[in-house]
């Protein structure tokens, strides 16, 4: 069962799954492998890590493209080229089209870094903050049409500091992540779904 990764920054995620992979004998154990890493930003950082474990990557840039519905078709028909059983949004900063999700409806998951249904979109750590919450967190779901929305597979908690900013509650969040991630892809490879 081949796993495609989709990044478009650092891909620490992306890297995590990775390393899970490697360390869990996911090849051995469910026959599973990282097909591909693919991004959208050639300059993802993401893609040298993947490059460095042996796993093949490509760019395609949304900028090359007139329209978004030309841009996911093909996205698509790289991301097909490796036969995904699984396509894993980590850190995919892009808007997919109905069409491209439907393409790979009951197959693609994504990471939000936030407690859905709260905080749909963008900004999340900073909107947590300035409504005072007490807890944040980060959800992973399955991809539908309707934005951040889906079946959840997991969630996890974190609490929110009084002298918090997005960017040190966003770290908070990514330590697990990191956690729920990789375990929620592997469930999902030891259940056969
Ligand atoms: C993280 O906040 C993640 O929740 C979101 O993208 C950010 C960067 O992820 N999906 P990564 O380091 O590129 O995996």
């Amino acid at each position: 069962q081949n796993i495609v990764i989709l990044i478009s920054g650092g891909g620490s995620n992306m890297a995590a799954i990775v390393k899970a992979a490697e360390q869990g004998g996911w090849q051995q154990r469910y026959g599973a492998r990282i097909a591909a890493v693919i991004s959208n930003k050639a300059d993802a950082k993401g893609l040298l890590f993947a490059q460095q474990h042996g796993i093949a990557t490509a760019v395609v840039d949304h900028k090359a493209y007139a329209s978004r519905e030309e841009f996911d078709a093909e996205l698509a028909r790289v991301i097909d080229g490796f036969d995904p059983k699984l396509v894993v949004l980590a850190g995919f900063m892009r808007i997919l089209t109905p069409g491209f999700v439907d393409h790979y409806v009951g197959r693609m998951v994504n990471i939000h870094p936030s407690l859905l249904p709260a905080f749909p979109g963008l900004h999340t750590h900073q909107r947590a903050i300035d409504y005072g919450c007490k807890f944040a967190g980060v959800t992973v779901h399955r991809v539908t049409a309707e934005l951040d929305h889906g079946e959840f597979l997991d969630q996890a908690v974190v609490p929110l500091l009084p002298d918090d900013t997005a960017d040190t509650l966003a770290a908070r969040v990514l330590t697990q992540e990191h956690i729920i991630y990789p375990r929620a892809v592997e469930q999902l490879l030891a259940a056969g779904r």
